[in-house]
């Protein structure tokens, strides 16, 4: 704690030393020339939920939350988003008034990615795969039916995993096997499993009756030119990496602690980009 009024915020892990929200933040406070601070918060946890409620009343504006601790932030929460609700996850909260609010902004940031990044993509054009249905698929899958795209396949290794998540989004969302992901009229593909990570086993997944006019996301971004980008975009498909999702997702955190509305530019992603060399 910084000993002065300034907003002091950081992000909650563990381990959390690899998070590059202290540099995301750390260059927005000092393009803004903004007081405050952002750092690295590691916590285990058996000590989660003591820790976050002294920060809370030890003059700091919030967190951002990292594995392992999503869930557990979302139990502690005095009140949720909708989004963090129905992916069941928080990864930001905000202390305000003595009480303990979460947000989930990986739907808003995979979103915001995407009007950057694949600006010709419209919710109205057509059905949308999902592969993965971990924390991050729910909250592609959350992002994509509240932007509108009204056919969700939902493609997992695990089937009773795509079957709850099915479950918990209603009608518009299936579950397909990787054999039959129904790929032949979709007109966006999200990898959202951890295959084409480095360390990770890659991602096989055949693109020929990919229709060409579909985009082409990733939110892997380690690496950030994954392989299926690298197919995708060799076949002619507009592509999207996954540094966009991890800028975005940390704008609604920042604006709430620092009272400042960021944006993500070149300069920020160079400044991220340097963090992942
Ligand atoms: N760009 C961003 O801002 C952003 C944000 C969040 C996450 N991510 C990235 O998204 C990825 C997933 O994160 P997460 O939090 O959703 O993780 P998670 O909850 O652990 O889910 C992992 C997903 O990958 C699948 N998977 C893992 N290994 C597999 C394998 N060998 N074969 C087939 N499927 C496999 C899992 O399938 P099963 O259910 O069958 O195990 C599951 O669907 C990670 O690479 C993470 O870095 C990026």
């Amino acid at each position: 704690m910084n000993g002065s009024s300034a907003p002091m915020a950081g992000v909650l892990g563990w381990p959390v030393r690899h998070s590059l929200s202290p540099r995301l933040h750390g260059h927005w406070l000092k393009r803004y020339d903004l007081p405050g601070s952002y750092e690295h918060l590691p916590v285990p946890p058996e000590l989660f939920e003591g820790y976050v409620r002294a920060l809370a009343t030890n003059g700091y504006a919030g967190a951002n939350v990292t594995l392992p601790h999503k869930e557990a932030a979302l139990a502690l929460c005095d009140e949720v988003d909708p989004a963090a609700r129905a992916i069941g996850a928080v990864n930001t909260l905000i202390f305000r008034d003595g009480r303990i609010e979460g947000q989930n902004s990986d739907a808003f940031g995979f979103l915001e990615s995407l009007r950057q990044d694949l600006p010709a993509w419209k919710p109205s054009t057509g059905p949308a795969v999902v592969l993965g249905a971990g924390g991050a698929a729910r909250a592609i899958v959350f992002a994509l039916k509240s932007a509108g795209v009204s056919e969700i396949r939902v493609v997992n290794r695990s089937a009773a995993r795509a079957e709850r998540l099915v479950a918990d989004f209603g009608s518009s969302v299936t579950a397909r096997p990787w054999t039959a992901a129904g790929l032949v009229d979709t007109c966006l593909l999200v990898n959202a499993t951890s295959l084409g990570m480095a360390g990770q086993p890659p991602l096989e997944l055949d693109l020929q009756s990919l229709p060409s006019t579909a985009a082409v996301a990733d939110i892997v971004y380690q690496p950030l030119r994954t392989e299926l980008l690298s197919r995708a975009s060799a076949a002619g498909h507009a592509t999207m990496d996954g540094l966009g999702m991890l800028l975005h997702q940390a704008r609604p955190g920042f604006e709430a602690w620092f009272s400042h509305r960021p944006e993500v530019d070149a300069a920020l992603r160079a400044a991220v980009l340097e963090g992942l060399t």
